[in-house]
């Protein structure tokens, strides 16, 4: 009798589908698309970012140990320029709060890879987002913000080369990198929320006016 061949799924494709619904909500709950964009709000979500940036980078770097393809991924500065555009002085950049469980996310190489899955990921609803805030968010400088299109034109080039990465892993380190890939969404929600719903203040809450403690 004949066997059915077995089917192999991309990595990138069990990525997508096992991160969909992780996705959305991390969508809905950010609601960059909202209009009109609330400034509050949105620098709130930088300054979470910020906080993630700073920690998993570095920790990203260490554990891929390839300068050449992380360097030009480095998005920290782009937060800090984005801040400062949005009249944000360097002390309370300086004084955000960080999360360091991101370092945990790229504890192993599969966990980093799924890890820079998302992040790298989240530069291509980056540019739906940019032209949005330019066309409708009248706080928005006219050069426009670069962390949510930090690779203008290479965007397409970068997310390329990311996938090709992605494809030299194993399938026997598949389920590994999916795992990375869904707890880097998680961290990032639970990370992301109270910026959120600080900047839509209860009249019985008294947070602070971005969210984070500064
Ligand atoms: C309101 C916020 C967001 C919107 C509107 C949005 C929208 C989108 C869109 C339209 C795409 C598909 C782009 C294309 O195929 O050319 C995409 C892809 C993606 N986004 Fe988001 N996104 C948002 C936030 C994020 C965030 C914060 C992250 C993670 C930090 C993220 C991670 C991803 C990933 C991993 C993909 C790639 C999916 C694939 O494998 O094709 N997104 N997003």
């Amino acid at each position: 009798m004949l066997s059915t061949p077995a089917v192999s799924v991309s990595l990138h494709a069990r990525l997508r589908e096992a991160t969909s619904h992780a996705h959305q909500q991390l969508e809905s709950l950010l609601g960059l698309l909202d209009s009109p964009m609330s400034y509050t709000r949105f620098v709130a979500v930088l300054m979470r970012f910020h906080g993630f940036h700073r920690v998993w980078e570095p920790a990203l770097e260490r554990t891929l140990g390839d300068a050449a393809f992380t360097g030009p991924r480095r998005r920290l500065t782009l937060i800090e320029h984005d801040l400062r555009a949005l009249d944000i002085d360097d002390l309370d950049i300086e004084a955000l709060p960080i999360v360091p469980e991101a370092a945990q996310l790229c504890r192993t190489l599969d966990g980093a890879l799924g890890s820079l899955y998302v992040m790298e990921g989240s530069t291509l609803g980056g540019r739906v987002i940019t032209r949005r805030l330019l066309e409708d968010a009248d706080w928005c400088p006219e050069e426009g913000l670069l962390y949510f299109h930090p690779y203008g034109d290479l965007t397409g080039e970068r997310w390329r080369q990311t996938l090709a990465l992605l494809d030299l892993v194993p399938v026997e380190r598949h389920e590994a990198v999916v795992e990375g890939a869904l707890e880097t969404f998680a961290l990032l929600l639970q990370w992301l929320e109270p910026a959120v719903v600080a900047s839509h203040p209860r009249d019985d809450d008294t947070p602070s006016e971005w969210g984070v403690a500064l």
